[in-house]
């Protein structure tokens, strides 16, 4: 039987047909310049604690990151995100604004042993909180404008320490400008800030809580982290940390949010970091070791589609693998 349907001039298909045509009109690619590798770090010496819910993924003592920093910047990586996890917890995280706190140290390890490579710090208090809160603690609620003053003390620390870039990812009001006054205050007027500003309040951070150890002792983050229904809220988000002096915002996590990443690309011509977080990635870790799928090809994938979505920037523990792919491709 014959066919006889009438078609457009238009065939898609014509330039799919090889390879070359294919990357010849490909309008997103992937690169080791889009990549930044977070990593954990404790006081101790010569540790590379694996973290059981993300299989590859590390708690480093400063040694140990040091080579680990070292064979990402190898690679073609171009900046690290820091977390600690402190000797001590406190009710309002001390360790995490102490001159000689874990991240401090790390910061003058890196930046003697490899100053080029651009050290981002996150700055929250629920790693060094004793009930793992991202602020201080009164009758049970997040107490906005008293943890402030603890995140600016804690990001001008890390400047102090030689951070590239601090990274405020408490979704407390304001903490952007507080967190900007303290740095120009103080002599670091050219240390970006990227704001976690569209951070929603997501089980996908959940492997992460066992590799911070930073799980809440009681109640959530919902009363500052975002609901995941909002989609315009996030637009308002953007807006106040932009006003404030936010270098580049960030939406995360990623993949469960790819509309939301468009909507602020669409509306604000600011550099968005995407955070492909800890449950984004072990699931594909998880799936792929079950060979339930290729764990390398949705790993580029699900990058890939992080950029396509209108992410400059995507933060994610797959930086290495994806690195090494992209190297010989
Ligand atoms: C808070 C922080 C979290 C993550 C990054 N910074 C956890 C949280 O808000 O509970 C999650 C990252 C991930 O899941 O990979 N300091």
């Amino acid at each position: 039987m014959s066919i006889n349907v009438r078609f457009p001039a238009y065939r898609t298909r014509r330039l799919r047909q090889n390879e070359a045509f294919r990357q010849l009109i490909r309008e997103t690619t992937l690169t080791v310049n889009d990549l930044i590798y977070p990593l954990f770090v404790r006081h101790g010496r010569d540790l590379r604690n694996p973290i059981s819910s993300m299989p590859g993924q590390f708690q480093f003592s400063v040694d140990q990151l040091l080579k680990e920093a070292r064979e990402a910047h190898g690679l073609g990586i171009k900046a690290i995100l820091l977390f600690g996890i402190p000797e001590a917890k406190d009710e309002v995280g001390s360790e995490g604004y102490h001159r000689d706190g874990i991240i401090q140290r790390a910061l003058k390890s890196l930046k003697d042993a490899l100053p080029e490579l651009l050290i981002v710090t996150d700055v929250c208090l629920c790693e060094y909180t004793s009930h793992g809160h991202c602020g201080v603690v009164k009758g049970g609620y997040v107490d906005n404008d008293a943890t402030l003053e603890l995140l600016a003390r804690m990001a001008l620390s890390h400047a102090e320490a030689g951070a590239d870039m601090v990274a405020p990812s408490d979704m407390m009001d304001g903490r952007v400008a507080a967190i900007r006054e303290s740095l120009d205050a103080n002599g670091f007027v050219t240390t970006p800030i990227m704001s976690y500003a569209a951070k929603y309040a997501s089980s996908f951070y959940g492997p992460f809580r066992e590799a911070a150890e930073s799980a809440p002792a009681f109640g959530d983050r919902r009363t500052h982290q975002m609901d995941p229904g909002n989609a315009l809220e996030s637009l308002r988000e953007v807006y106040l940390d932009v006003t404030e002096g936010a270098d580049i915002v960030m939406v995360k996590p990623a993949l469960p949010y790819l509309d939301i990443i468009t909507r602020i690309r669409l509306e604000f011509s600011v550099p968005i970091a995407a955070y492909n977080v800890s449950g984004e990635y072990s699931m594909v870790k998880a799936a792929a070791e079950r060979d339930w799928i290729d764990g390398d090809k949705v790993m580029m994938e699900c990058l890939l589609s992080i950029k396509r979505a209108g992410a400059d920037l995507i933060i994610t523990y797959f930086a290495k693998e994806a690195a090494g792919i992209l190297r010989e491709s």
